[in-house]
């Protein structure tokens, strides 16, 4: 693809129950126009890790499978989003989560600059990872991260060559803190309850692009590359 082109993406939202597929999407999507992945997931868990007041309060909302509140993370993704490397586009996976915060990332787009602002692509392309509830359980519970950079195995569907090793770069494979049971149905609870309303919002606004992330990881990436580049 042309660097015309990708410089010309704009920003991207992946929209999708836990364990859809939006982080093993986002980094392939990342990797091929060159902009960056904000996991609003991955931010909080790093300032949990770090003990930040941010991850103070965070901390036990996310072990309960709870969200957290639109203030927090809309502060966190808006300092995330103001940072260069956000100027030619972005994807948002796991954000907005709620109608509000779906509400204010289209206030913050209309005033906040980006580079493709002028080329009218300022709205962003909103793509829904659809997968069934059973299946989504079944992933939730194989799935494997790497601890060094965050690379997704499912001991399922997607394991590793040598068990609980990264094949990219030989560290550890972790299962989250929250890829519990219990805690999972909570999370499947919260989606239906919070998340459901911005596919819903999205679609009303005719900007939803809906995929069976049911099919093959590799079907459903080529499924939205086709999607962006024939808006691009
Ligand atoms: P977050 O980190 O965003 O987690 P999530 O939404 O629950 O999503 P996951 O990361 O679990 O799944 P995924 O869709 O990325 O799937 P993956 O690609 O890993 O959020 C965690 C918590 O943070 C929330 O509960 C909340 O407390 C808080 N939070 C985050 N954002 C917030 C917000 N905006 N507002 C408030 N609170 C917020 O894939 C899953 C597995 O399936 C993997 O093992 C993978 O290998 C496998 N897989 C993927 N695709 C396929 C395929 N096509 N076929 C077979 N297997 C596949």
């Amino acid at each position: 693809m042309a660097q015309e082109a990708v410089r010309s993406v704009g920003p991207v939202v992946l929209l999708g129950a836990p364990g859809a597929g939006k982080g093993t999407q986002a980094k392939r999507i990342g990797a091929r126009y060159g902009i960056p992945q904000i996991s609003t997931g991955d931010l909080l868990r790093d300032n949990v890790q770090r003990g930040t007041a941010l991850g103070v309060q965070a901390r036990d909302v996310m072990a309960r499978g709870e969200l957290v509140s639109d203030d927090l993370v809309c502060d966190m993704v808006k300092d995330r989003l103001r940072e260069a490397d956000c100027r030619p586009g972005f994807i948002l996976d796991g954000f907005p989560r709620t109608p509000a915060q779906a509400g204010w990332l289209d206030a913050f787009m209309e005033h906040e600059f980006f580079d493709n602002y002028r080329a009218g692509r300022c709205k962003p392309i909103v793509v829904l990872i659809d997968v069934d509830y059973n299946e989504l359980l079944l992933r939730l519970t194989g799935r494997r991260t790497c601890l060094a950079n965050g690379h997704i195995y499912n001991v399922h569907f997607q394991p590793p060559r040598f068990d609980e090793v990264c094949d990219v770069d030989g560290s550890k494979l972790v299962i989250r803190n929250d890829d519990r049971e219990e805690v999972i149905r909570e999370r499947l609870n919260a989606y239906e309850r919070q998340t459901r309303p911005v596919a819903e919002y999205y679609q009303q606004q005719g900007r939803l692009f809906a995929v069976n992330g049911g099919l093959p990881a590799d079907t459903v990436t080529e499924r939205i590359f086709q999607e962006i580049e024939s808006r691009a």
